[in-house]
């Protein structure tokens, strides 16, 4: 038997991916190079927004027909679209051919769903309120590489105003820092050398666990195992982002410089009315205080349009923010009404025009400042990360500075993925930087 795991969504879901294959490959099953080769396709959704839903009901439409072809092909849907209440149902009922469905709590029971799909018994589904222990059990199943993701904590306590993030993944759990260390220190000996830990919110990492560990405590702990080579971290909330944190950026030696600090908007009426409980001034305090600890740093961000009732001057306070902090780039998104979220439903729509100019207008600006960032780079010598061959031209090598920029340049015999070198910048675009060893 063959599986097929087609992921959506962000870093949480790929490693949830890497556990489910995992468990597969354990319970005897191959992972396919395609889904035509594969006995079982399972989508592990994001409900993020609505084109991210959209984009995994178009392909189970294509897959519905390969299974018209393939009586005996299994089709399984998983991940934060189902998990969303009532929904699981739904699939099931508008799309008879899937044969089973499951949540973000219960990936570890996938294989005994499928065995049980395999005995033709009517459709499955299954979704649970309470997370099921998961990672403890398996080592996840990584594509090679050098970059290892390693989960912190799961689930989310924020509930910003427009967010599906809390309901799908349920409250904030963060996990024993013994079990993220020896992860980490498996990872190290498959030959991970670039360790990325995840979490909604790592900044609050260790809250939960009645033992005083906190995020900058963990840092340390994975700073001091060998073979470790760089380590990052995604998400980063503003509110819970600590001098503490900004000190161990600085002096941990493999903690690299960059933050992703999603800001959302540049409008304190809007921030207020998202539930992120910061302000605007405070956000770029706490960007000029990790810049002055920190000169090296990239940062990034997310920014959302559009959220019901932006005014003219919200968006341009959005734009003023970002035209003052020069990010290093800026991830930009037109609000998705989520239902079930507090925004969901919300009067003062903004058109959907508005919001396309809007983002439009965002974007131009941003690729001017990424790329002003990335020149800025020139003449600079940098470590970086060797990940292969560039994919744009394998005739090169390419691999990422400390601030998470990818370089392409020149190959020399003896050099080795997962290697540290050094390279001098001679060019920048808005997506690469050039240089030579
Ligand atoms: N926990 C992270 C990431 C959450 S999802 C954080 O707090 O930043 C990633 C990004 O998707 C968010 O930062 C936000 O910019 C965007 N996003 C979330 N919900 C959205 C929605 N309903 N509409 C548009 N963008 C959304
Ligand atoms: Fe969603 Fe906010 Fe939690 Fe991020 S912090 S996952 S945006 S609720
Ligand atoms: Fe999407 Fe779920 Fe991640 S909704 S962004 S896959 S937590």
């Amino acid at each position: 038997m063959k599986f097929f795991i087609k992921t959506f969504g962000c870093q949480m879901n790929q490693y949830d991916s890497e556990i489910l294959a995992a468990l597969l490959t354990q319970k005897g099953y191959e992972e396919a190079n395609n889904e035509n080769e594969a006995d079982v396709i399972i989508l592990n959704s994001c409900a993020v927004r609505q084109k991210a839903e959209d984009k995994m009901y178009s392909l189970l439409g294509r897959l519905k027909s390969m299974k018209k072809q393939n009586p005996n092909l299994l089709l399984g849907v998983g991940g934060c679209v189902p998990q969303q209440p009532g929904v699981a149902q739904e699939i099931r009922k508008r799309i008879p051919e899937v044969d089973f469905v499951f949540g973000t709590h219960n990936v570890c029971n996938v294989p005994e769903l499928i065995a049980q799909a395999q005995r033709q018994e009517k459709p499955i589904v299954e979704v649970v309120d309470e997370p099921l222990k998961k990672a403890e059990l398996v080592f996840p199943r990584r594509a090679a590489g050098v970059n290892a993701f390693v989960t912190i904590s799961s689930g989310c306590n924020n509930y910003c105003s427009y967010c599906i993030v809390p309901y799908t993944r349920g409250p904030e759990i963060s996990r024993s820092p013994e079990a993220i260390v020896k992860e980490v220190q498996e990872a190290v000996q498959e030959g991970f050398r670039e360790i990325t830990l995840l979490g909604q919110n790592v900044n609050s990492y260790g809250k939960d666990l009645g033992v005083s560990i906190r995020f900058p405590d963990l840092l340390e702990k994975i700073n001091a195992i060998d073979g470790v080579s760089r380590i990052r971290f995604v998400t980063s909330h503003p509110k819970d982002f600590d001098r503490r944190l900004i000190l161990a950026i600085r002096d941990l030696s493999k903690v690299c410089e960059h933050v992703h600090l999603p800001v959302q908007s540049g409008s304190n009426r809007i921030l207020a009315q998202m539930n992120r409980r910061y302000s605007r001034e405070q956000y770029m305090e706490l960007v000029e205080e990790i810049r002055q600890e920190n000169p090296e740093v990239s940062i990034t961000t997310d920014l959302i349009v559009g959220f019901p009732g932006e005014s003219d001057q919200d968006f341009a306070d959005t734009m003023d923010l970002v035209e003052k902090l020069h990010f290093d780039q800026a991830f930009t998104f037109v609000y998705s009404p989520r239902p079930g979220t507090a925004a969901y439903g919300l009067k003062n729509e903004v058109p959907s025009t508005m919001k396309k100019e809007r983002i439009q207008q965002l974007i131009r600006v941003q690729n001017r400042l990424t790329l002003m960032a990335n020149q800025k780079l020139v003449g600079k010598c940098l470590e970086v990360l060797v990940e292969g061959p560039s994919k744009t031209d394998p005739a090169q090598l390419s691999g990422r500075t400390r601030t998470n920029k990818v370089v392409v340049f020149n190959q020399k015999p003896g050099i080795h993925t997962g290697e540290l070198v050094e390279v001098c910048i001679t060019g920048a675009g808005m997506w690469n930087l050039f240089g030579r060893l």
